[in-house]
């Protein structure tokens, strides 16, 4: 009995040791689940010149572009189906997984089961996939796991969280299951609540998607219709400055780390505001106001982000201001519409 337990343990060291001196000597492969989203694409691009082409696994439930195939590794993932997640993890060899896949805001609250499936069993799944498979994994959180009860400017790292959408509830969740599991069993869970992530592609049904949809609507027609008022104060970030902070997070040494979930944003402006610094490379745009049930999720969110432990612990700083999000949104979009020639 006692040698068998001497085994076993060793055996489990030997495991970690590998794994561990592994990771020392080569890029760790990485998987991406919900990766065909607004984010993952862009993620598995910035990892894969970080890491190597073949070291950055992007995976969906959806059938890819041609341009998704030739640009690295694809293959189907859905999080729902444990025993396929742990068949990818060891026929890859995965030491890092990045857990994109959800249902955002606007979208969960038109199909709540299917949210709760997603983004509550979906997260179970991939937790125990990391305890078992000792993967260090990062799961986003997001302004959305704040609600009316939090102090909304600014609303720091720890405060009251009551959310009243089942996004909002679902990532409360993810946070405490990952923190759970890291002082439990020692699981290397990273989570960063990201502000409302600005590129553009085409945006995932969230509530600061208008962000987005302004750009590609003034620069096709002139015009936008506005779901939030004009005066509605939401944290935001470049997706330069998102995947910056996810890449440079998951570098971070565990050592360093005084939490595992951190706020991170880069700015926060009003559609108004947006728009009046738009208006300098486009004067004739013109927006219009039609508040719908996207502005009761905006009314509950945090205003201003307070970053200030992620800047502390791990040197966060982002790059990209108001200013700049608008001439880079400006040119990005401008060039989609040309490449997709309408
Ligand atoms: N985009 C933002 O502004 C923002 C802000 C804060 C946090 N986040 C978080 O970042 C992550 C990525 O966001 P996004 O904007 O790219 O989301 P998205 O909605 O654009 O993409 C999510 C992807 O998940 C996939 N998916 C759905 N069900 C699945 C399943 N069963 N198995 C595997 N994949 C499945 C979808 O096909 C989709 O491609 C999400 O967890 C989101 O909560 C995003």
């Amino acid at each position: 009995m006692f040698l068998r337990n001497l085994y076993r343990t060793s055996v489990k060291l030997n495991i970690r040791n590998y794994s561990h001196n592994n990771l020392l000597k080569s890029p760790p492969k990485i998987l991406i689940t919900g990766g065909l989203g607004q984010l993952g694409v862009e993620c598995a691009k910035y990892l894969r010149k970080k890491y190597g082409r073949d070291n950055v696994i992007l995976s969906d439930i959806i059938k890819p572009t041609q341009d998704i195939v030739n640009d690295g590794p694809y293959i189907f993932v859905d999080i729902l189906d444990f025993k396929g997640l742990q068949k990818i993890v060891v026929d890859h060899r995965v030491d890092w997984l990045i857990h994109f896949s959800a249902l955002l805001s606007a979208i969960g609250e038109q199909n709540v089961s299917l949210a709760v499936r997603v983004n509550i069993e979906g997260v179970h799944n991939v937790i125990e996939l990391a305890k078992q498979y000792n993967l260090r994994i990062f799961v986003p959180s997001t302004i959305g796991a704040f609600g009316p009860d939090s102090p909304r400017n600014p609303t720091p790292n720890i405060t009251i969280q009551r959310p009243r959408t089942i996004y909002g509830v679902s990532k409360v969740h993810a946070e405490l299951m990952g923190e759970y599991y890291y002082h439990k069993f020692g699981l290397d869970f990273r989570c960063l609540r990201f502000p409302g992530v600005i590129s553009s592609d085409p945006p995932g049904g969230g509530t600061t998607d208008y962000a987005i949809a302004i750009f590609h609507e003034v620069l096709r027609k002139g015009h936008y219709e506005c779901y939030l008022k004009p005066d509605t104060r939401l944290p935001m970030m470049h997706v330069k400055d998102a995947l910056r902070a996810l890449s440079e997070y998951l570098a971070v040494p565990n050592e360093n780390l005084t939490r595992r979930v951190y706020n991170v944003t880069a700015m926060d402006f009003t559609p108004e505001e947006l728009t009046d610094k738009m208006a300098a490379y486009l004067p004739e745009l013109k927006i219009t106001y039609r508040p719908d049930s996207r502005q009761d999720i905006a009314d509950s969110w945090p205003q201003v982000f307070d970053d200030s432990e992620a800047r502390r612990d791990w040197n966060w700083k982002p790059q990209v201001d108001l200013d700049e999000l608008v001439k880079l949104m400006i040119k990005e979009v401008k060039e989609k519409i040309i490449a997709n020639g309408s």
